[in-house]
């Protein structure tokens, strides 16, 4: 079948559906929403049976869905229309959601109904039910339409608030004073569920030392009390306030700036000397609170968790992870589980801190050497057998640090985006040119680094990028395998003297001034494009075209 996806942008669901689409054989094309003559464009040299909309943020223009079958995913339940469907959802306190795949008419998601698949939600933020849980259920619904697409029999159904399934009803866009938080007035419960409700995007629009921001990744804390509103405490780059009755940590805010593109980073790094007089809070292990990198120890294996917001990892970020790996290292344990986050494991360097610092060039220098310091902690490791357990996706550096560790699995479902091109031509470090090659091969570098799409689970197994595939409740029993192994002291000696052959052949310090010498000209040199592409990618400025390894029509 020959399947257009027309999107706003190439997110996390419409890159799942490539993969899922393009894995079952179909000829598939990807358009961005960018007008609707280029849309018109795109279907009449494409030429689809259908084209699915996964993301789009205005109606599909009449001419086209009119004289093609246009299949919208909506992030809600059978009678769930308009633009904020998730966010209502969780403000709304649903227990059982869904998405719906319907057909585009005239009224905005009130089209027959293609398939409709359930979900349970969870106390998640917003765009982590949408990474995890709606993408699923869209995966299944867009599949399940295109197979009743191939049966003559199959009508959809029709929307009709009389069916007892259709349990939902119009809601209009949800506006900023829907989200307000009333410091004096919403417990921790209510602001939690107001910020949830609006990461990763449009974030809650706050006020802090008389500036405003949008607040974005916001955790409970358990001990720590204060005036509502007002910050109490740092720790590391994340602030926390007092609510009415108890108290949040706050990672990340955007400043809003009046007719300016503004972009997330860490909090501390926005308020600056604001904090000046704000008390650190070391970590406590009594109480509930906030950690941005935990530790736990089940039988044999070590599990270290770094679920850092959006999969960005900043300089410091690096740093403590590195500290924690190493304090894991020393345990009396026989195997280091490297856990990620569970939406993200990782996506490398972040791009926002750097953006958001004085030389962005100079803080992307130190963010590499920081990051490469942690994959080199990681490859000489010789006292455990490491496991990189991948339970969400994972983009450019943060691909090649799974790959420093010695047995890499991920769940079903998680995306890989192992290249650095997309992010202006970056040549990328992480010692990627020793540990891809040992995976795929030197014939297999050109398919990984140069081809720009996202790689499926599937995929990668098959080209050796990643060892197995695994539900995530598996992890534990695999890792308690390893670590039990018979032959773990053979496995272990085994690595050990294969790094120290090939330390012989070629010094990692090597791999890493190679690479270096290529990221100091990207980051230094002449050639902006990598400063380029940071800046319109924190700051999500439109393409004006669809990239053409995406638009194949082109
Ligand atoms: N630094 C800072 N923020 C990052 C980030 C990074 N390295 N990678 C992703 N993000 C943010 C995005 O800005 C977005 O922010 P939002 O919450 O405001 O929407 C969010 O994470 C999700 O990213 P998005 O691009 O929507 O996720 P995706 O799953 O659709 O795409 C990638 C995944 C990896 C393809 C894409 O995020 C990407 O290209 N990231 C940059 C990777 C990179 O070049 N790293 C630096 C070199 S090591």
């Amino acid at each position: 079948m020959r399947i257009l996806i027309l999107t706003h942008s190439f997110n996390s669901l419409t890159q799942r559906l490539h993969v899922e689409i393009s894995e079952r054989g179909h000829d598939l094309s990807v358009e961005f929403d960018i007008n609707d003559s280029v849309t018109a464009e795109a279907v009449s040299l494409f030429k689809p049976d259908v084209i699915v909309a996964s993301y789009l943020r205005r109606a599909i223009p009449e001419e086209v869905w009119r004289n093609h079958l246009c299949l919208i995913v909506h992030p809600g339940i059978k009678g769930d229309r308009g633009p904020s469907a998730l966010d209502w959802a969780i403000m709304d306190g649903e227990v059982e959601w869904g998405v719906t795949v319907l057909q585009a008419e005239a009224e905005m998601d009130a089209g027959p109904i293609w398939a409709s698949i359930p979900f349970t939600m969870r106390d998640g933020t917003k765009s982590s039910l949408y990474r995890r849980e709606a993408t699923d259920a869209a995966v299944q619904g867009v599949l399940l339409a295109i197979e009743r697409l191939r049966e003559d029999s199959f009508i959809p159904e029709a929307l009709d608030y009389e069916k007892p399934d259709v349990r939902g009803t119009w809601h209009p866009l949800m506006k900023p004073e829907d989200r307000a938080i009333d410091w004096s007035k919403d417990n921790t419960e209510t602001v939690l569920r107001k910020i949830r409700a609006a990461d990763g995007f449009p974030g809650v629009a706050d006020e802090l030392y008389g500036k405003a921001f949008a607040l974005y990744d916001a955790h409970p804390e358990g001990t720590l009390r204060g005036t509502p509103g007002e910050v109490i405490g740092r720790r590391h780059e994340a602030i926390c306030r007092a609510t009415r009755d108890g108290a949040i940590w706050i990672t990340h805010l955007k400043p809003i700036l009046d007719g300016e593109r503004s972009f997330k980073r860490p909090s501390s790094l926005t308020l600056g000397s604001e904090l000046e007089a704000v008390p650190e809070i070391p970590e406590s292990d009594l109480g509930i609170t906030w950690r941005e990198i935990w530790y736990e120890e089940r039988g044999q294996v070590g599990y270290l968790h770094f679920p850092f917001y959006n999969g960005a990892m900043s300089t410091p970020q690096c740093r403590r992870l590195e500290a924690a790996y190493r304090r894991a290292c020393e345990r009396d344990t026989k195997a280091i589980v490297l856990m990620g986050g569970g939406d993200f494991w990782s996506n490398g360097l972040h791009l926002g801190a750097i953006e958001a610092a004085e030389s962005p060039a100079e803080e992307s220098w130190a963010n590499i050497n920081a990051m490469d310091d942690l994959c080199r902690a990681v490859i000489t490791t010789e006292s455990h057998l490491t496991v990189a357990a991948l339970r969400g996706n994972a983009g450019a550096g943060g691909v090649f640090l799974a790959l420093a560790a010695d047995r890499v699995i991920a769940t079903p479902g998680v995306v890989l985006n192992p290249h650095y091109k997309n992010m202006g031509n970056l040549y990328g470090s992480e010692y990627w040119t020793y540990l891809l090659p040992r995976r795929v091969g030197q014939d297999g570098i050109p398919t990984v680094m140069g081809r720009r799409l996202p790689l499926g689970i599937r995929a990668a197994q098959e080209i050796g990028l990643i060892d197995g595939c695994l539900e995530a409740e598996d992890i534990g029993t695999y890792a308690d395998r390893l670590a039990g192994s018979p032959d773990y002291a053979d496995l272990l000696s085994a690595k050990i003297a294969r790094r120290a052959d090939d330390e012989a052949e070629k010094p990692l310090e090597a791999y890493r001034a190679a690479e270096l010498e290529r990221m100091r000209f990207n980051f230094f040199g002449f050639d902006p494009s990598y400063h380029v592409a940071r800046y319109n990618f924190i700051r999500k400025v439109p393409l004006s075209r669809t990239p053409r390894y995406l638009a194949v029509h082109r």
